[in-house]
C-alpha cells in the first residue's frame, strides 16, 4: 500500500472533482489546487452535494491558485501522496491566464513544471510516494518534447527516484490513429499512452507497492490501489 489509512492527499493540478470525491469517500485528507475559479466552484459543489448525501468520511479541499504560488505556501512534509495529472504541456489549452501551464512557451512551461514538482516533494512526507499522470508531446515540427523523461528528472533532482511506471492502454481511436499512422498524422496525436510515474520522497524504500508491478492499469485503478479502495469501478 502507497499510503496510510486517513493519509493526506495533494494535487497541485486538480482539474475536475473525481479524486478529491474517491478521497474524501475513502477518509483521506484531499488537497487540490487549480487556476480556474470555475472549476473550483463546481468541484466544492460536487463536494457539498456529496457531504449531504453522506458519502464524505472526510471533506476534500480546493485551493483556488497557480501552484507555483500556493505549494511553497504549504508545510513541509505535511502529505503523504501526491497523486496528479498535470497540463501536457499545449496539448489541451485550459485558459489564457499567464500562469497556466497550458498556455506557455515549452522553455517556460519546463521551468514552472520543474519548480512545481520540487514543490510537490517537499510537500511530502519522507519515504512517501507521488503519482504523475504523463503522456508524451510533440513540437509544432513533429519532435518529442520529452515530457515524460522531463517529469523524471525534476523529480530526481528533487530528490525522489523513479520507483515505477504504469502504462494506461485505452482502446481509443485517438491512441490507435497515433500508433497506427507516422509522420504528420501522428504528430498531431500523444505519441504514446499516458504513463503514471511513482515517485519515492527518498531513497531507502519500507513500502513495496507490489500491485504495481507487471500490468497496465487505469487512472482509477491508479487511485484506488494507492488507496486500497476496495471497488474501484470508474463513476
Ligand atoms: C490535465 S488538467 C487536470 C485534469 C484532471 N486530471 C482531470 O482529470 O480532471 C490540468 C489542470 O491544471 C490546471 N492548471 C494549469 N496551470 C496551472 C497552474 N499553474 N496551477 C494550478 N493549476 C493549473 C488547469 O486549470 C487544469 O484544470
Amino acid at each position: 500500500m502507497v499510503l496510510p489509512g486517513g493519509g493526506a492527499i495533494l494535487d497541485p493540478f486538480a482539474g475536475g472533482s473525481v479524486r478529491g470525491l474517491v478521497a474524501g469517500n475513502g477518509g483521506y485528507r484531499y488537497t487540490g489546487v487549480d487556476l480556474s475559479p470555475d472549476q473550483v466552484d463546481a468541484n466544492e459543489d460536487q463536494a457539498a452535494d456529496w457531504a449531504t448525501r453522506d458519502l464524505l468520511a472526510a471533506e476534500p479541499q480546493w485551493l483556488l491558485g497557480d501552484a507555483a504560488d500556493v505549494l511553497p505556501s504549504l508545510q513541509r512534509g505535511a502529505y503523504d501522496y501526491v497523486f496528479t495529472c498535470p497540463p501536457y504541456h499545449n496539448l489541451e489549452k485550459y485558459s489564457d491566464h499567464p500562469a497556466d501551464l497550458s498556455a506557455m512557451r515549452w522553455k517556460e512551461f519546463a521551468e514552472v513544471y520543474r519548480e512545481i514538482i520540487a514543490e510537490s516533494v517537499r510537500c511530502l512526507a519522507e519515504d512517501r510516494f507521488a503519482t504523475w499522470v504523463v503522456g508524451e508531446v510533440r513540437n509544432s515540427a513533429g519532435a518529442l518534447r520529452n515530457l515524460v523523461p522531463l517529469t523524471i528528472a525534476a523529480h530526481e533532482d528533487a530528490g525522489a527516484r523513479h520507483y515505477n511506471d504504469a502504462v494506461l492502454m485505452t482502446p481509443s481511436a485517438r491512441c490507435r490513429c497515433g500508433w497506427a499512422t507516422s509522420g504528420a498524422r501522428a504528430a498531431r496525436w500523444p505519441p504514446s499512452p499516458v504513463r503514471a510515474h511513482l515517485h519515492q520522497g527518498r531513497p531507502q524504500a519500507r513500502h513495496r507497492p507490489s500491485a504495481w508491478r507487471g500490468r497496465g492499469v487505469n487512472g482509477y485503478e491508479l487511485l484506488a490501489r494507492a488507496l486500497a479502495v476496495p471497488d474501484h469501478t470508474p463513476p
